[in-house]
């Protein structure tokens, strides 16, 4: 069954961030162990300050609340400068009062990643579900780093990163050489599972992928087109016209 989206058209980057914040602030104070579901990128980084400005504030707190991160690169150091985990810390969560033991980020450094990926969903499951799931999307739809032709039924898994991902994502390293290969990330299925979800994308880059979702079509080519069968998303969207 296609659903009904909610749509906000914003004027600026820092309008979608305090939509965004505000949703967020507002799902944590109606229930201070709220669950989140976290992304990185550039989308998000002008809610995280958003975020943090109010925690200064003094209007919200992050005493209770945990966190998963949609993605983590397979064999980076989760301290090296690039990784999921730094920027999480020096976007977030070093200038917020939550507690280190309910941050949640896939470990792309574990062993036996395959064990990792169950686990981390059984992890998600365990606190029953995530409460409230931020997305960006990429150029051509992915959410989390599931690329098109992901199943829609995928869990949190392993992927290899396509070459243009791997170069939109080089300006966060020295080098496009020293982008990682795979990484891990929660699956359309894993995404789906959260109870409210929030996309946010802000560009003219985005344009093609906000037309594509605005269409209606859902195929797998379009991982985001999934969202249409979710009971509770919100697009918080602009400057893509
Ligand atoms: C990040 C993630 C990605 C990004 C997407 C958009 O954790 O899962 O799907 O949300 O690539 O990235 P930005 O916001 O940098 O345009």
């Amino acid at each position: 069954m296609i659903r009904k989206m909610k749509w906000i058209e914003v004027n600026t980057y820092d309008e979608m961030s305090e939509v965004a914040a505000k949703i967020f602030l507002e799902q944590i104070q109606k229930k201070p162990n709220s669950v989140l579901g976290l992304a990185t990128g550039g989308s998000p980084v002008g809610m995280y300050k958003e975020l943090v400005a109010r925690h200064q504030a003094g209007q919200v707190s992050f005493k209770d609340v945990q966190t998963f991160n949609l993605d983590e690169y397979v064999g980076l150091k989760r301290t090296s400068p690039a990784s999921y985990w730094t920027f999480m810390h020096n976007n977030l969560f070093n200038d917020v009062n939550i507690k280190q033991e309910n941050i949640h980020l896939p470990n792309g450094e574990a062993e036996d990643l395959a064990a990792e990926c169950k686990a981390y969903d059984a992890r998600i499951d365990a606190v029953e579900g995530i409460d409230l799931q931020l997305l960006g999307i990429g150029v051509n739809g992915h959410i989390g780093f599931n690329e098109p032709g992901t199943p829609f039924d995928s869990m949190t898994n392993i992927v290899e990163l396509t070459t243009s991902t791997r170069t939109e994502n080089a300006i966060y390293f020295d080098d496009e050489a020293e982008v990682p290969t795979h990484a891990i990330t929660m699956g359309i299925q894993s995404i789906m599972k959260a109870k409210e979800i929030v996309l946010i994308a802000f560009g003219e880059k985005k344009l093609a992928a906000i037309q594509k979702l605005k269409s209606g079509h859902i195929t797998e080519d379009f991982p985001a087109s999934q969202l249409l069968k979710h009971p509770n998303v919100t697009i918080i969207y602009g400057g893509t016209n």
